[in-house]
């Protein structure tokens, strides 16, 4: 979507002024429009990371870092998780308002028809090694979806948003209890026509042939609303890798395995569970301030997992909602947690150490949600898919925005830094023997 910009920036280069358009966002951000920098100046901008460079516009999310804000098309998450479902958020993402009565009939209808998975498709489990951890082998499935079904040009997709979302965030909950499963040798458990999404997705989780399972009301609107928070986050890392990818004019389902590999990384949607790996390292040590000790120190690779955001210099609002939730959650489900414990120990003693107000660093939506996926009985290994399963609706409604603008693909530049014109040093042509 094109911005109009009233303001611009004078750049001088080589004593020639350049001026640059500013462009300003519905909440008041500014950004220097440089889509013409290089064709006046020759030059181009360096900013590893992205850390200060917008990649696109967008109407889907806004996040202020600065001030702890998080709004889903101009609603705060804060009112969502109180007056919504999940469903209702995707839909929300996807379409940019959310769904009227018949609007979410027909979208509860189009998941549950699309919440089956193709028969053959269900037999891939069986030739997964054993320890394959379960976002490979999401990421891997979501891939063969293309080659599964029909109608997966770009076009086709985006004509047919509602099915092509429908599908990929239905089948994708299917697939995911179907790796738990199979991770831990039991029968597969078909979804079921008679529960909403959440409740389904831990019926077919936890429920089994020898012991059934016992539907816990205050475990599907706990999950509602982890989902609801993890639902989209403008352009992280993963939903960044969702836009380059579909860039090219790649499919959904291609896009969305992409997305699934980048959230995986430990520094990404991996963290909920290397903070779980990480409390459970300091609850055996016992020295809390050894390790806050340890994540100061700059020769010491450890991180304070779950601590830390590249936009939120402040709590991020996802974090406070989770932190407040923990102990009545636990309490409704009469379990205890001493890693909760230990979390409030690590975040109390970081919150007031210099190193860690200096650079901003609060807990982030990474921090607390494992404790509450342990209370759920969901295993470590599965708490990234968790996050994949919750992010899917952004995924798609960035997907779909970006097919819908006139987006270029996405091809940025580089400053080379190698050696400088060179011949070769040896000549292969006069030793080359013929080697078969
Ligand atoms: C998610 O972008 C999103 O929106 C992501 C996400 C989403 O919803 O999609 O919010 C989900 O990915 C949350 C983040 C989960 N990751 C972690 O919890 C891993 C631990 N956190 C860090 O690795 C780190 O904070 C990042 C990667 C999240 C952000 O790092 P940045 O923005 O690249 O900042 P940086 O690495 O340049 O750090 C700035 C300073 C450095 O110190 P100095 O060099 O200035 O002395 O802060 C320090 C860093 O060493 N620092 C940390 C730290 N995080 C940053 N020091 C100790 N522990 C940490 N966790």
């Amino acid at each position: 979507m094109k911005t109009q910009s009233q303001d611009f920036a004078e750049l001088k280069v080589d004593g020639k002024v350049i001026r640059l358009p500013i462009v300003v966002g519905t909440e008041g951000e500014r950004a220097l429009d440089i889509t013409g920098l290089r064709r006046q100046s020759g030059l181009v901008t360096l900013d590893p990371g992205f850390a200060n460079t917008a990649s696109c516009t967008s109407q889907i999310t806004y996040v202020d870092g600065e001030h702890g804000i998080l709004r889903y098309r101009g609603i705060p998450i804060e009112e969502l998780v109180k007056k919504a479902m999940f469903v209702d958020v995707a839909y929300l993402l996807v379409h940019g308002q959310l769904p009227n009565a018949s609007e979410r009939r027909s979208f509860s209808e189009q998941l549950n028809l699309s919440s089956l998975l193709h028969e053959d498709m269900r037999h891939f489990f069986d030739h997964m090694p054993q320890g394959a951890h379960p976002m490979h082998i999401l990421s891997t499935m979501i891939n063969a979806m293309t080659a599964f079904y029909p109608n997966v040009d770009i076009k086709s997709m985006a004509d047919n948003i509602d099915e092509s979302c429908a599908r990929a965030i239905s089948i994708v909950r299917t697939m995911a209890a179907f790796a738990y499963k199979k991770s831990i040798g039991e029968p597969v458990v078909y979804p079921r026509h008679d529960l909403s999404y959440c409740a389904n997705f831990l019926n077919m989780m936890f429920d089994s042939p020898v012991k059934p399972y016992r539907i816990e009301p205050e475990a599907v609107r706990m999950l509602n609303l982890l989902f609801i928070i993890h639902a989209d986050h403008e352009q992280n890392c993963s939903t960044s890798t969702v836009r380059v990818v579909g860039s090219a004019q790649v499919n959904l389902y291609a896009t969305i395995s992409a997305g699934i590999s980048a959230l995986s990384g430990p520094l990404h949607g991996g963290a909920n569970q290397a903070v779980m790996e990480m409390l459970r390292t300091i609850q055996a040590d016992g020295d809390v301030m050894k390790f806050i000790r340890m994540a100061k120190d700059k020769d010491n690779p450890f991180r304070l997992m779950g601590f830390g955001h590249r936009v939120y210099k402040t709590y991020d609002p996802r974090a406070e909602i989770v932190r407040r939730e923990c102990d009545a959650f636990l309490s409704k489900l009469h379990y205890r947690d001493p890693l909760l414990d230990v979390a409030r120990e690590v975040e109390a003693a970081a919150l007031k150490d210099e190193y860690f107000i200096e650079r901003h660093l609060y807990p982030n939506v990474d921090f607390y949600t494992g404790i509450i996926y342990r209370a759920m009985g969901i295993p470590e290994n599965m708490f990234t898919v968790m996050f994949a399963l919750a992010r899917l609706p952004g995924w798609v409604a960035h997907w779909r925005e970006m097919i819908g603008d006139d987006t270029k693909l996405v091809r940025p530049r580089q400053i080379y830094t190698g050696c400088p014109l060179c011949g070769m040093d040896t000549d292969l042509s006069v030793n080359r023997t013929l080697v078969i």
